[in-house]
């Protein structure tokens, strides 16, 4: 029997989570959204695809939750998205309300599922999941390690003119302007990249991560990324349904790792069939320790905020 992976939001991210899946015949899709017909006509013009780009994957659309029942994977896009001079914190409340709202059904329809979170701001709608859900922490994992390292290894390409693929990257922390791209992790087909790069073109590199998604949203003005964030999404999943178990950088919730505990943040974990597998608390210096723990307290000054609603 095929896989079934429900996407919460039919909006840019939402759809091309869907469009991806598809592509890569990872599973059955329905696109979930509270917008009357829109999830409808998008799963439909999907499905219309299929003969021409080969897959043999049903996706539909609804405004419920009936048809998402035995979901394996949730994906949570749903949400309002960053207008240009917004923080991902100014979303946090409003975004709570739609994460809230959507666990809750999905883990009425698919006790059994794996929630992947997208919805900004991404650790502490994570951690709202997990509240939510009352699912194990294994269960719930966040997007955005995967997207900042997608960003940073794409800069580091472009520097150095190689390709992609050879390109390494670690990015630790939170999604926001405080996370840790990890240089000394970082490399060329195993050449680190201090060999390969002066310090100011490693720190306007590092720069240009951290406001990554800040970039795109100052160019599209009404919304933010979508290609490079639902690709980062679709990896997981792919990842988780075909227990490949690789190792990512997602938002785990933790307890003691990194010194952190009772907080989602991002950390390199192993990704399979029964969603994060292993945490990997790896070495890091004390310069490290100090910028994830900044990024740690930012995230965790979002989640006191909801503790409160
Ligand atoms: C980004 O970094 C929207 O947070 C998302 O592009």
């Amino acid at each position: 029997m095929r896989k079934k992976v429900t996407v919460v939001g039919a909006g840019n991210v939402g759809a091309n989570c869907a469009l991806r899946i598809a592509d890569k015949e990872l599973a059955d899709v329905v696109l979930v959204d509270v917008i009357e017909g829109v999830p409808q006509g998008k799963g439909l013009d999907l499905l219309q695809s299929g003969p021409v780009q080969g897959y043999d994957v049903m996706l539909t659309g609804a405004n419920d939750y009936e048809p998402t029942a035995n979901s394996d994977i949730a994906i949570l896009t749903a949400g309002f998205p960053r207008k240009p001079g917004m923080s991902r914190d100014d979303l946090l409340l409003a975004n709570y309300d739609v994460v809230r709202t959507a666990t809750e059904q999905l883990a009425r329809y698919s006790p059994n599922c794996i929630l992947i979170v997208v919805t900004n701001p991404l650790d502490a709608m994570a951690q709202a999941a997990y509240w939510v859900s009352k699912f194990s922490k294994n269960r719930v994992v966040g997007m955005a390690g995967v997207l900042d390292s997608a960003r940073f290894r794409t800069f580091i390409a472009q520097e150095l003119k190689v390709s992609v693929e050879n390109v390494t990257a670690v990015v630790m922390g939170g999604h926001g302007d405080t996370m840790v791209p990890l240089v000394r992790l970082s490399g060329v087909s195993g050449i680190p990249l201090t060999e390969l790069m002066d310090q100011p073109t490693i720190d306007r590199i590092v720069d240009r991560t951290r406001n990554g998604g800040a970039e795109i949203v100052k160019y599209l003005k009404t919304g933010s990324a979508y290609y490079a964030p639902s690709a980062a999404a679709v990896e997981m999943a792919e990842s988780i349904l075909k227990d490949k178990k690789k190792v990512l950088p997602c938002a785990a919730y933790l307890e003691g790792e990194y010194g952190i505990h009772g907080l989602f943040v991002g950390v390199p974990v192993k990704l399979g069939a029964r969603g994060i597998e292993q945490i990997y608390e790896i070495k890091l210096t004390g310069e490290e320790q100090a910028m994830l723990k900044k990024s740690a307290n930012s995230v965790q000054e979002s989640v006191d905020i909801l503790k409160k609603k």
